[in-house]
């Protein structure tokens, strides 16, 4: 977590780095805090809290620099105050570094540089490293990149860092290792960098993805020079971003997360674009493709993800199983990293991240690489770390999301597995071609369906009002719609911090059941399939609990709506896409809720949305 961006050239740096701290305030908002070179002044300002707070304390200063460097947090070492924000800065005011990551072995490095007379402000693990960086320069008689250079090599974890220096007024020394880096490129030697490309777009479109274990530096005279910590130059990889600005915006709505969950008609279209055409009978997923055959002779296909993206993965199980009939295992990557699991070379491991940056996801990777598995990524951010360490894979083209609860992210992870499902199941022959051409023409048809129940918006804020002062709620599904379940009551734990559960429907009795009384909202997905007369059941057990029902149900359903206290209908889809519909109303009424309550709802409360720390 953590966001870090930086300006070198003519401009002034303060209006850049300020708006590109907003724009990743999404990774943690903590504190902010910024450091500014002017005319030979090394100039610090940290705030607790939010930019907007940083902003606050700066006004009415005269802050000006044409470098600069600036950190919006999220803490993991020490309190989110002013004196553990970023920047850290060395003792004789000579260094000013932002880090995002975690030095694992800092402990010891504190006790060493406190050994040489170092003395710590913060309780942070970050601080070592500007100590140790300084510490370099005047016992090895060093430049500065030279010495970050030997200061990287004895450090372990993780890091983007970017140092700034009274000595070298003209350049900005930056590396990174399992944190992300990118280099936006401007006119006559001027150097955006920052966590994501989010803050650069606005510059410039030409930019450098730093790879792990690089370092690079930027100088007004001498331009872009990258290196490894091991002292090879390389030759740096210039691409183009297709990042639109908008994308980055509001745009009318009241939150982001609002915003995302109205463009899912689009999302979930740009999704499947030219990966799919129903008429003519085909799916494609360009990046997948040479693949398939291997996933279908794999011993297993492993999904590897955290948090909603794992949700997703659930969904992709009872697709690829149910459809293509090739087994599935989905793992929390967290897990699946640290319990010594069984991996060879005929599995197939697949990472499903938003960000692409996730730490526990990129590791489980790195594992399952590391004993001849393939590995494969379904990622949203293009040129994110898992995206370039994977064998192969998939972009959602969801665009850009900045609220931290993931909604198009979700639906458009379900895309591609449905797609990848579809494309093996017809590939494999386990499914007949009407059926195939039939879900092909319902896929195509999801957008329109979403469209329809983001209509009935006003209907759901309605029965958001009446729960919002909720203690507890319970979701419950069956097959892939218990997956909707899960990712229901998360998006209402995460942003209005009622407790919430995501149950199988049917398991309610071996249990939460005893949860159930009239304070109980229990919202049920109960649309027309194979297990609806059973979650029907289900639902009669809740009612004669005097639990109230919230039932999601397929349009024109009577049998349901005399049971429950409310019922928000969604249009009639093959089975296997109810998951693409029912999540919508989910997002919904948890938006209402946390509005409702007052809570922040693009920025909950102890959340980030990149999870780049174990
Ligand atoms: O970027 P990723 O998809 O790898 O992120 C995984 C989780 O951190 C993320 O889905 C998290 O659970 C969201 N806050 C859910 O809304």
């Amino acid at each position: 977590m953590c966001g870090i961006v930086a300006y070198i050239g003519k401009r002034e740096a303060y209006p850049i780095i300020i708006k590109g701290l907003k724009r990743l305030e999404y990774r943690g908002y903590d504190s902010a805090g910024i450091a500014l070179l002017d005319k030979g002044d090394l100039n610090i300002y940290k705030k607790q809290g939010k930019v907007a707070n940083l902003e606050e304390f700066a006004s009415g200063k005269n802050i000006t620099g044409n470098i600069g460097i600036g950190h919006t947090r999220w803490a993991t070492h020490g309190l989110p105050n002013d004196i553990n924000s970023h920047p850290h800065y060395s003792n004789d005011g000579e260094l000013a570094l932002i880090h995002n990551g975690i030095i694992e072995n800092y402990d010891i490095l504190r006790e060493e540089l406190k050994s040489r007379g170092y003395s710590f402000v913060s309780e942070t693990d970050t601080e070592v490293l500007v100590h140790l960086i300084d510490d370099i320069i005047k016992t090895e008689k060093v430049e500065l990149v030279e010495a970050v250079r030997h200061a990287l090599l004895n450090v372990t974890g993780a890091y983007a860092i970017v140092i700034l220096s009274k000595n070298n007024p003209n350049q900005l020394v930056a590396a990174r290792k399992s944190s992300p880096l990118v280099i936006g490129i401007g006119e006559e030697n001027e150097f955006f960098l920052a966590s994501d490309a989010t803050p650069i777009v606005e510059y410039t479109k030409q930019v450098v993805y730093l790879n792990d274990e690089e370092i690079a530096v930027v100088d007004l005279n001498d331009g872009l020079r990258i290196l490894s910590i091991t002292n090879q130059d390389k030759t740096p990889y210039i691409q183009q971003l297709e990042m639109k600005l908008e994308a980055l915006e509001k745009g009318g709505f009241e939150h982001f997360m609002l915003k995302e969950i109205f463009e899912q008609p689009r999302s979930i279209h740009d999704c499947f674009r030219g990966r799919l055409n129903a008429e003519k009978g085909w799916v494609a997923l360009g990046g997948l493709k040479e693949y398939e055959q291997k996933m279908i002779n794999a011993n297993r296909l492993i999904f590897v993800a955290c948090g909603t993206s794992w949700h997703a993965c659930q969904v992709g199980e009872y697709l690829i199983e149910g459809l293509a009939r090739i087994n599935v295992e989905v793992e929390y990557a967290s897990e699946f990293r640290y319990r010594n699991p069984i991996i060879n070379e005929n599995d197939i491991v697949i990472a499903v991240s938003q960000s692409g940056e996730t730490a526990d996801t990129l590791a489980a990777l790195e594992l399952a690489k590391s004993k001849g598995a393939t590995i494969l990524g379904i990622c949203n951010v293009v040129g994110s770390s898992i995206s370039r360490i994977t064998d192969a894979g998939s972009y959602t083209h969801a665009g850009p999301e900045i609220g931290v609860a993931s909604t198009k992210a979700f639906t458009a992870q379900v895309t591609i597995l449905t797609l990848l499902a579809l494309s093996l199941a017809n590939k494999k022959g386990t499914i007949s071609e009407t059926t195939f051409h039939t879900m092909l023409a319902d896929l195509e048809a999801v957008p329109d369906k979403v469209k329809k129940i983001l209509d009935s918006d006003a209907k759901i804020k309605e029965i958001a009002r009446i729960y919002q002062n909720a203690s507890n709620a319970l979701y419950l599904g069956r097959n892939s719609s218990f997956p909707v379940a899960l990712e229901g009551a998360l998006k209402l734990k995460e942003i209005s911090y009622i407790h919430a559960e995501g149950y199988p429907a049917a398991e309610m009795k071996h249990g939460p059941i005893a949860l159930i009384d009239e304070e109980m909202p229990v919202f049920v997905i109960a649309t027309k399939g194979t297990s609806y007369e059973k979650v029907v059941s289900n639902i009669q057990e809740v009612k004669a609990r005097k639990g109230k029902l919230i039932c999601i149900v397929t349009e024109g359903d009577t049998q349901v709506k005399d049971l429950a206290d409310h019922i928000i209908e969604i249009p009639d889809t093959d089975e296997n896409l109810v998951p693409l519909l029912a999540t919508i109303p989910l997002q919904l009424l948890s938006y209402h809720i946390s509005v409702f309550r007052g809570c922040n709802v693009d920025q909950p409360r102890n959340l980030a949305k990149s999870v780049t720390v174990e």
